[in-house]
């Protein structure tokens, strides 16, 4: 299952822009990404993504995916995902900004430093998880 995620969104993935531009999120998304995550996701994930039903969402084997160099994920790899699939149980039923904030929160919890400029959707087509070097 996890296989054929990954090269779903490979392919989605591997003709996009390449240059390694440092983007990142604000803090204030990571705060609102938090809250949204307790309301929709936390009940399969854990409320420290530690995971439950669904799995963990922060350290390994979360990062042994995403941010492997052989799938060459990048932040809107991650945005798609959730957007598309998730809540599992309504997917794609939060808005555009709410599924931002939540990437936000979980790359943060990842050790990705929030910065000074929101994430988009193209901003996140330029964070190259690979390259990320999580700070935790
Ligand atoms: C009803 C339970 C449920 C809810 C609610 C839910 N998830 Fe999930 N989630 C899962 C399951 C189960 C998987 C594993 C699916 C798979 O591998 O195909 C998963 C997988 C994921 C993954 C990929 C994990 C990995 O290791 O690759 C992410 C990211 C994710 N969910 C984020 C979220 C977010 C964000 C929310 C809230 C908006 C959410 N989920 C809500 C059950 C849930």
């Amino acid at each position: 299952m996890r296989t054929a995620i990954a090269t779903l969104l490979t392919m989605g993935t591997a003709l996009g822009q390449s240059p390694s531009v440092p983007a990142t999120f604000t803090s204030a998304q990571v705060v609102r990404g938090a809250q949204l995550f307790l309301q929709h996701c936390a009940v399969c994930h854990g409320k420290a993504m530690q995971g439950k039903i669904g799995p963990a969402l922060k350290g390994h084997p979360f990062r042994a995916t995403w941010f492997n160099a052989s799938f060459q994920f990048t932040g809107k790899s991650l945005y798609k995902f959730v957007s598309q699939q998730m809540p599992l149980t309504a997917p794609g039923s939060l808005s555009k900004t709410d599924y931002l904030d939540l990437v936000s929160y979980i790359l943060s919890q990842n050790g990705i430093p929030a910065g000074a400029r929101p994430a988009t959707r193209s901003s996140l087509a330029r964070l190259e998880l690979w390259k990320a070097k999580p700070r935790s």
